[in-house]
């Protein structure tokens, strides 16, 4: 019989986000198997409203915990994050449980200038939990808070299409163009933004098109590799972390990821072929979930 250690971690986004972030987890913990789910039915979550936000983050967590039978879940979205952690913490007291949250703190760290923008959907940036991680270092930086309403729906959107001939003609660089050009200037100069937050892992998405746009004085930071370092803390500390596969076939059974989709599965499958190179058969099925 399988240990609960050997039990695999839920991953969810509102969509194809989270990607990014599984592909920090699996990088962090080889040796786990991941059940990844994409809510696009009802993407994007940044404009839905906490109420709504919060729902689906409880059906899910519901659903992984009862169909997948997951010993740990990773909210790889900023936005359920900010809605629904803490009442998800209350719901599921024993199981370790990991958000996402913009990187203010690596982004002090980093920036010289210390001038730092961020980007995220309005669920995310009006936020009480953004709010309070802001008051926390306010006074390190000066903070230029962007909005990009539209640009996770559009990063959602392309990956279904072939990649563009050329890039710039794109809605996602459109609207990279028009929301960091709305929040300054960018580069390493006195005063200038040296420092851009990625507050949504669909931005990831869009790294080389934002940096294509501001220059390579400006970095980029994003937080999948802090989460999986994360999730690994939080799994040792409860004894969950599996083991190395003894042999050929478990080696088989363990890497296996799944990818659920409550949205259209050939869109999944051609994001996780994009941006992790995973073959259309790791993605298992469409999901029905109300
Ligand atoms: N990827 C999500 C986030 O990190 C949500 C994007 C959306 O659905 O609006 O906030």
């Amino acid at each position: 019989m399988r240990s609960a250690a050997q039990a695999p971690i839920g991953v969810f986004d509102s969509g194809i986000g989270g990607l990014s972030v599984l592909q920090a987890l699996q990088a962090e913990l080889p040796h786990e198997r991941f059940v990844y789910l994409a809510d696009s039915a009802h993407a994007p979550y940044g404009e839905r409203g906490d109420a709504f936000v919060a729902e689906r983050t409880h059906a899910i967590a519901d659903y992984l915990v009862t169909h997948h039978l997951i010993k740990a879940l990773v909210v790889a979205c900023n936005t359920a994050t900010a809605a629904a952690i803490h009442e998800a913490r209350l719901r599921y007291p024993h199981m370790p449980l990991v958000g996402v949250e913009p990187a203010l703190k690596p982004a002090v760290s980093h920036s010289q200038t210390r001038h730092i923008g961020v980007i995220g959907t309005h669920g995310t940036l009006g936020s009480d939990k953004f709010a309070n991680l802001l008051a926390t270092v306010q006074d390190q930086a000066q903070f230029v808070i962007q909005p990009c309403r539209g640009l996770a729906n559009a990063i959602e959107l392309s990956t279904a299409q072939a990649p563009a001939a050329d890039k710039t003609q794109t809605e996602v660089h459109r609207l990279c163009v028009q929301y960091t050009q709305a929040m300054g200037t960018f580069g390493k100069s006195p005063g200038q933004i040296d420092t851009l937050v990625l507050g949504c892992t669909h931005y990831v998405f869009a790294a080389a098109d934002l940096q294509h746009i501001l220059g390579p004085d400006v970095t980029l930071i994003s937080t999948g590799e802090p989460v999986a370092r994360q999730t690994r803390r939080l799994l040792e500390a409860a004894s969950l972390m599996a083991s190395a596969p003894q042999n050929h076939s478990e080696a088989q059974e363990y890497k296996h990821t799944q990818l659920l989709t409550s949205g259209s599965l050939t869109a999944l499958q051609a994001a996780a072929l994009r941006w992790l190179q995973m073959p259309a058969q790791a993605c298992a099925e469409a999901v029905a979930l109300r």
